[in-house]
């Protein structure tokens, strides 16, 4: 432990007569670049074991009341002066951290939308953390700058966009590119609102916005955000498999221009959240063109799927995009957050927001700040996301990320044929992704309710720790949910959960008999 006496307080002397400091400032010991090693190496073999521990577990949950009072026990009580390093603690607060998480890369979590990242991504983003290099401007942070150009270029290879006249930023969330990618659809289709505000709207046919049924939850959002209000979304209904059913749409169109509604703006999804479902987004398109209407694809999801020769063709029409949503922090494993946003005319990205501001907006862009985002992004201070998925890139290539996609995906078909074989199981699509969603459905289910069953199969398999999976409304009703984002997981894992499944619906069903709910 360093006990160094720097810590205990502010050693600089102030020149009274100038106000400078003439020796050091405060507490110089802290930003020690050797106490920096000790921290990293107090960690390292915790982190190592953590990536080596392979058990089948899902999450167990601690009660809120008591991991505050664990975290609180761990704070120190010293108000006035700088506690020297506690190797001791800091270790605690490492292992409570990994402890009370969900067991990411365990073959027996497949709940949710993120996993295990790929470790050496990790160690990018400590770099990152350390040299402290924000990425909205060039003079800021010159390499996530240039990263983020050759990712774009080497991204669009999949899209096809016109080279020349295509643009992408990174954003902090998928969410957050929606809601900008939203943003510069209503202003490119409404230029007078940045500045007049929602005024501008009077008297006009009222902004709309059409999303499927099962868009994620942001999108609908952004339109509260963007003053559009969620009474002017124009639900586009869905077929069996969850996709936009596009016999339904001109019909739709039509009936919200009638309701004295203008859609300026489309959104579809690639990979809807519940049963990672790809809308027609060359249909879509083609509608979209013919009324004007900006096209926007979430593929916060399923956009990953591009880089695969394989599944590519799931977004064929892309092109035609107005705009794009693609997480890398989902499907191609790296730190969250990491969000691009594509749009198809570069010009039309500087929409979003349309302001001045001289301390860093310059009017005629030189060599570099022709490099800079902000104009087009939400965030001043932004993470150098892109370095994350860039070094990999560079370092390994393409198909690191083609071959983990593919696999999911091929596991979560496997998955359905094991499910289409067992009578008691309902399975409730064909998985065009690496999510699958199905029932439990025994014959001695009798009369208990169905959706009430599948929510207390879910609850009972995550209480019992070894499998996290998920639930989810499926055209209305509960349905178990398990998304194959981990490459750890095997037919064998699955096989377990269908167990692990039977067991706790078996166990409800005897419950339930012995006192059935009045
Ligand atoms: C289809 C879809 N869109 C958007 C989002 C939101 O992305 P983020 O969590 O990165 O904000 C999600 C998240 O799961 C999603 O599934």
């Amino acid at each position: 432990m360093l006990n160094d006496e720097r810590f205990y307080g502010h050693t600089a002397l102030i020149d009274e007569e100038h106000g400078v400091e003439t020796k050091e400032g405060p507490n110089p010991a802290i930003f020690d670049p050797q106490l920096f090693r000790e921290h990293a190496e107090a960690i390292l073999p915790t982190l190592e074991s953590h990536l080596a521990d392979h058990s089948i577990r899902g999450l167990k949950l601690v009660e809120p009341a008591i991991l505050l009072s664990l975290a609180k026990d761990l704070m120190t009580k010293e108000q006035g002066a700088v506690v020297p390093f506690d190797r001791e603690k800091f270790k605690a607060i490492i292992d409570l951290y990994i402890k009370t998480g969900i067991q990411v890369h365990s073959p027996g979590f497949m709940g949710r939308q993120f996993s295990g990242v790929v470790p050496l991504a990790g160690v990018v983003d400590m770099v990152s953390s350390i040299v402290n290099q924000p990425s909205s401007f060039y003079e800021a942070g010159q390499l996530p700058n240039v990263a983020e150009r050759i990712m774009a270029n080497e991204f669009n290879q999949f899209i096809g966009y016109q080279p020349d006249r295509f643009t992408m930023i990174t954003t902090s969330g998928g969410s957050l590119a929606n809601l900008t990618a939203l943003l510069a659809a209503r202003n490119d289709k409404f230029p007078t609102v940045w500045n007049e505000g929602l005024w501008a709207f009077e008297g006009q046919l009222r902004p709309a916005i059409a999303i499927s049924e099962e868009a994620h939850y942001s999108v609908s959002r952004a339109a509260g955000i963007l003053g559009i209000g969620e009474n002017q979304l124009v639900r586009l209904p869905i077929n069996q498999a969850g996709q936009i059913d596009i016999t339904k749409v001109p019909q739709a169109l039509e009936a919200a221009e009638q309701r004295g509604l203008k859609v300026f703006c489309m959104v579809a999804s690639a990979g809807t959240t519940s049963m990672g479902a790809f809308d027609d987004i060359d249909q879509l398109a083609d509608i979209a063109g013919t009324k004007d209407i900006w096209l926007h694809i979430d593929g916060a999801h399923g956009g990953s799927l591009l880089v695969s020769d394989e599944l590519r063709h799931k977004l064929k029409g892309i092109q035609k995009a107005d705009s794009l949503t693609w997480d890398a922090h989902k499907m191609l494993f790296v730190p969250s957050p990491c969000s691009l946003l594509f749009y198809r005319n570069k010009e039309k990205s500087y929409a979003a927001f349309k302001q001045v501001a001289s301390y860093v907006f310059e009017k005629e862009p030189n060599i570099y700040t022709e490099f800079d985002s902000a104009e087009k992004n939400f965030e001043c201070t932004k993470r150098p996301m892109i370095m994350n998925l860039w070094v990999l890139w560079a370092l390994h290539g393409r198909a690191l990320f083609s071959n983990k996609v593919d696999h999911l995906c091929k596991l979560a078909r496997h998955a359905c044929r094991i499910l289409e074989k067992e009578p008691d199981f309902q399975v409730l699509h064909q998985p065009e992704s690496n999510i699958l969603c199905f029932r439990y459905l025994p014959k001695e289910l009798d009369n208990y309710s169905i959706a009430d069953f599948q929510v207390e199969i879910r609850n009972r398999v995550c209480k019992h720790g070894q499998f996290f999976i998920s639930k989810v409304d499926i055209h209305g009703e509960s349905a178990l949910r398990v998304v194959f984002m981990n490459h750890e997981i095997k037919m064998s894992h699955f096989r377990m959960l269908l167990q692990a499944v039977v067991k706790s619906g078996q166990q409800v069903i005897n419950e339930y008999q012995q006192h059935p709910k009045q």
